[in-house]
């Protein structure tokens, strides 16, 4: 990316969205040793929309709970904080742009289906690679593509450009961004991953998921994020606003030792799992 162009969307980084007041309190609580599962239900209750969400996710079939939880103190201690946090950041991300202008070429829809699928994706290959930290991975899916969103909020002229090319010539959007911008929607979600001050894991996976190797010491991460959005392009799950599978970055799929009868199986579960997950998750304009 060249210098002018950076400074650019440096520039637009202002104008960025902020997350929720809430969500951000919680991520404070969270990454602070001394709060307690009680403080963070306090939180959580102030809002009565989070916690109706909360409750209803940690209910569904994906988690599989064989007993109902009624209350957000039990979510916490079943779930954990890090799994609530990433939870609320996930159903909070998207409302933040609804009721935004539309260009027609690109589905909002589509594409929080292909997010959701991804975290899916994520969040399997992580269970089979026994990965500690699976509701990163969940998260990281969810936020992969982030950047399109901004670029369709704050450059809709581009944006609109970008993705005529993408139909024209059948391409992915990140060549049409490198083409039309000089920089790519990783580029751009690597800004506003800064900007919420997510983890320094979370902007690298945001930032290196279509070149995972180029990831450093977050390389697995984002080889397994890589893996999850072919899955979702193979299981026809959602849009990511083209139609071109990415090519399978080779030192990321060896690096993962995934061994091949491994890989249908793992797939059937994705698909399995966000027609599990979309049925309480919902995009809502
Ligand atoms: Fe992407
Ligand atoms: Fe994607």
């Amino acid at each position: 990316m060249s210098q002018p162009d950076l400074n650019r969307i440096i520039a637009r980084v202002e104008d960025l969205p902020t997350l929720p007041r809430t969500v951000l309190r919680i991520t404070e609580l969270v990454n602070d040793p001394k709060s307690s599962a009680r403080d963070l239900a306090r939180v959580i209750t102030d809002d009565q929309v989070l916690a109706a969400r909360l409750l209803k996710l940690v209910n569904s079939s994906f988690y599989g709970f064989p007993q109902r939880i009624s209350t957000i103190t039990g979510a916490i201690v079943l779930l954990g904080f890090d799994a609530i946090r990433n939870l609320l950041l996930t159903t909070s991300v998207f409302d933040l742009f609804a009721n935004r202008k539309r260009i027609s070429e690109f589905s909002q829809e589509q594409f929080w289906d292909h997010s959701l699928g991804c975290a899916v994706g994520a969040k399997v290959l992580g269970s089979h690679l026994r990965y500690d930290k699976v509701e990163e991975l969940f998260v990281s899916g969810l936020l992969h593509d982030i950047g399109k969103i901004v670029e369709m909020i704050f450059m809709p002229e581009q944006f609109s450009k970008i993705t005529r090319l993408v139909q024209k010539e059948n391409i992915l959007m990140f060549s049409a961004e490198e083409q039309i911008l000089g920089y790519t929607h990783a580029d751009v979600g690597r800004l506003l991953a800064e900007k919420w001050n997510l983890p320094p894991k979370l902007i690298s996976v945001i930032l290196h998921h279509h070149r995972p190797s180029t990831a450093g010491r977050f390389a697995q991460e984002a080889a397994i994020i890589h893996l999850a959005d072919i899955f979702c392009r193979a299981l026809n799950i959602g849009s990511g606003g083209d139609n071109k599978i990415p090519q399978l970055d080779k030192i990321a799929w060896e690096s993962l030792k995934i061994k091949t009868e491994a890989l249908e199986p793992l797939i059937a579960k994705t698909k399995s799992g966000f027609d599990d997950i979309s049925l309480f998750i919902t995009y809502t304009p």
